[in-house]
């Protein structure tokens, strides 16, 4: 089978090569899945940079330590181990595993869903990641949700006021839907070209961040959620109602800690200012992936698939996201 491996850290375009390798064996728990699509996002290029460093007991010090990039994918099952209950060959399935940039995956059946009803497989592959990491920053973060409602319920009480930064990005498109779909006011921050995307997600207000930055957006908010930038504290402080709260999600900045020291930084000296912090690495859930696939059933959230391109353009793919024209989530078609 054919796939992107990568030996070295480096660019993308220096590092990823296409091979052919053995297809893997699943395991009596796993499913043999052919890879359909795989999402590509600007994570795929610090990762395959090696960035941040602080990150390396993770990704491998010398050399990444997954030889096959891609952590998302959606696919067709082809065959299921002996343990396997709930899926079956000939499923249309979504969710994550390690080396994903690959046309077959063998992956756990814990970590697999079907892909929603109403969306084709490579809609599909732009959901997983981008859409956990979202909803964990608004749900859990933002605590936009009343803990018991358990799915797509405003919370109870007057809308509240929530800004977010990246709202145009593969985490940012979801994370607006879903503040939404919890009952906030939301404005979203992005470029010019793209305030007619973050409006079409249903944004309350959408601000041109290149004409009006966060230290002169001049308003304030409840909760911030901070998919770029790492805003100073004293920067946050101006955009919150006292009581506010800062979720951090995103890194900028820096190859040893691209902005997660200012995360550090700011949850230590928040209280001084009256404010609360939550930081978020998301979690890979197959609970969040089910309550995901029935958000997107009932049309409360879609995903927003910009290009694809072919398994063989990867680090094509990973520049292009990069560069910033980028609406929404693009895919790599790993089974042409
Ligand atoms: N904590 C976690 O578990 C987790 C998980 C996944 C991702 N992440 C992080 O979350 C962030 C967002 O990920 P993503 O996949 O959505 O990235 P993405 O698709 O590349 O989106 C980046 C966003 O940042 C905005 N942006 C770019 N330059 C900007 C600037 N100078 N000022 C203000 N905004 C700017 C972009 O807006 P325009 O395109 O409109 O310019 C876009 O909305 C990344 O830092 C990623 O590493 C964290």
């Amino acid at each position: 089978m054919r796939v992107i491996t990568q030996d070295a850290y480096g660019p993308p375009e220096k590092v990823m090569v296409l091979r052919d390798v053995d297809r893997p064996v699943p395991g009596e728990r796993d499913v043999l899945v052919r890879v359909h699509a795989a999402p590509v996002s600007g994570t795929d290029w610090h990762l395959a940079r090696g960035l941040p460093y602080v990150a390396r007991p993770i990704t491998g010090w010398r050399r990444p330590r997954s030889r096959i990039p891609g952590y998302d994918l959606s696919g067709t099952v082809v065959e299921a181990g002996a343990a396997v209950s709930t899926l079956r060959p000939g499923d249309e399935v979504y969710g994550w595993a390690a080396g994903t940039f690959a046309e077959y995956a063998a992956v756990p059946e814990k970590q697999l869903a079907p892909i929603p009803a109403n969306l084709t497989l490579e809609q599909a592959a732009a959901v997983p990641i981008a859409a956990f990491t979202a909803l964990q920053a608004v749900r859990d973060g933002a605590g936009l949700l009343a803990a018991d409602t358990g799915g797509a319920q405003p919370a109870d009480g007057p809308a509240r006021r929530v800004l977010i930064t990246g709202a145009s990005g593969g985490v940012g498109t979801y994370a607006v839907q879903f503040a939404k779909a919890y009952g906030a006011y939301v404005t979203g921050m992005c470029r010019t070209s793209k305030m007619d995307l973050v409006a079409g997600l249903g944004a309350d207000e959408v601000v041109d961040y290149t004409s009006t930055p966060l230290r002169h957006l001049g308003r304030r908010f409840d909760v911030l959620i901070d998919l770029y930038g790492n805003p100073s504290l004293a920067e946050v402080a101006r955009v919150l109602v006292p009581g506010g709260a800062v979720v951090y999600v995103g890194g900028t900045g820096g190859r040893w800690f691209m902005g997660t020291d200012r995360w550090l930084r700011g949850m230590a000296l928040a209280p001084l200012r009256r404010l609360r912090t939550r930081p978020v690495i998301h979690s890979d859930s197959r609970d969040d992936l089910v309550t995901i696939t029935g958000m997107i059933e009932s049309g409360v959230v879609r995903p927003v698939l910009d290009r694809t391109f072919p398994l063989a353009q990867a680090a094509e793919a990973i520049r292009y996201v990069t560069a910033g024209e980028v609406r929404g989530q693009a895919v790599l078609r790993c089974a042409d």
